[in-house]
């Protein structure tokens, strides 16, 4: 492929009267774990929002594989390839993890859940597919022997990995991950850590929204720095922590502290 994976053009988003992103432009090369800062309120919510479709931009362009996917409705833009997952956790409680993979897959097969009640034969083979491919997922990711336990039982952090395993499920070529790591401890922050690298290993691209910055720091092969809904700052994580505008810009706000630490 030739030009990023995703790029983000002059955009804007004005909300009432309120600028939410005043124009922001940056690029995602495929292959990579990208992560988007900022202090809150700097627009990185809502510019997930935009790339994958929930939202509609005021101005700019969203491209995806070097075709314009500005305004699609968030279903076509998925089955291009390009999925999210949400701030809080999006996983169904009354049922089990296996349950839950299924689920996620199904939004892709084409049988579909109608298929699954019908039962037809070519459905029930799509049925032992989609089995297969949850119990290789679950595998992959260290959830095997959770197959039959209710979401609902599992540890929080094991909740939050689920949430991001269902998103990563269909196999998008590019993952936005809102805060995957908000509320966790630090041992359940490595495992989730953990799992978004095995997912760039398996050859996603990951567009990573997060505001622990010891892990940003960590895992990112290039950062984004957003403040008042401009991207004020672009580089490695080494040039990020040493950006001037950077450190003024989250002075006080108290997220810097754990980058600091890592240095
Ligand atoms: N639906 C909305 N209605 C009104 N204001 C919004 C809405 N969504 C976001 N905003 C505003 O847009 C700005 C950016 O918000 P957001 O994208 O959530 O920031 P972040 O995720 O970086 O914390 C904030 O000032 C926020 O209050
Ligand atoms: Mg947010």
């Amino acid at each position: 492929m030739i030009g990023p994976l995703l790029e983000v053009r002059n955009l804007a988003v004005h909300i009432g009267g309120l600028v939410a992103i005043a124009d922001m432009s940056f690029q995602v090369p495929e292959g990579r774990i990208v992560s988007l800062i900022g202090p809150n309120g700097a627009g990185k919510t809502t510019a997930f929002n935009v790339i994958s479709g929930y939202m509609r931009p005021t101005k700019g362009r969203v491209l995806f594989d070097g075709a314009d996917i500005t305004g699609l409705p968030p279903e076509r833009i998925a089955t291009r390839g390009l999925v999210r997952s949400f701030q809080r956790t999006s996983v169904f409680a009354g049922c089990t993890v296996l349950e839950n993979a299924l689920i996620a897959l199904h939004g892709r097969g084409r049988a579909g859940l109608l298929g699954a009640l019908l039962r037809a034969p070519a459905q029930r083979r799509e049925e032992a597919r989609l089995l297969a491919e949850a119990h290789s997922m679950l595998d992959f990711v260290g959830l095997a022997a959770r197959a039959d336990t209710p979401a609902e039982v599992l540890a929080y952090g094991e909740q939050r990995r689920l949430g991001i395993v269902l998103a990563a499920i269909v196999s998008p070529r590019l993952l936005l991950l809102d805060e995957p790591a908000a509320g966790l401890n630090p041992s359940e922050t490595q495992a989730a850590m953990e799992l978004i690298q095995k997912l760039r290993d398996r050859r996603m691209t990951v567009l990573l929204v997060e505001h622990d910055m010891a892990m940003v720091m960590q895992i990112s092969d290039s950062i984004c720095v957003l403040n008042q809904g401009r991207i004020i700052a672009e580089g490695s994580p080494a040039e990020i922590r040493q950006h001037p505008e950077v450190i003024s810009a989250y002075l006080g706000s108290g997220h810097w502290e754990g980058a600091d630490a890592q240095a």
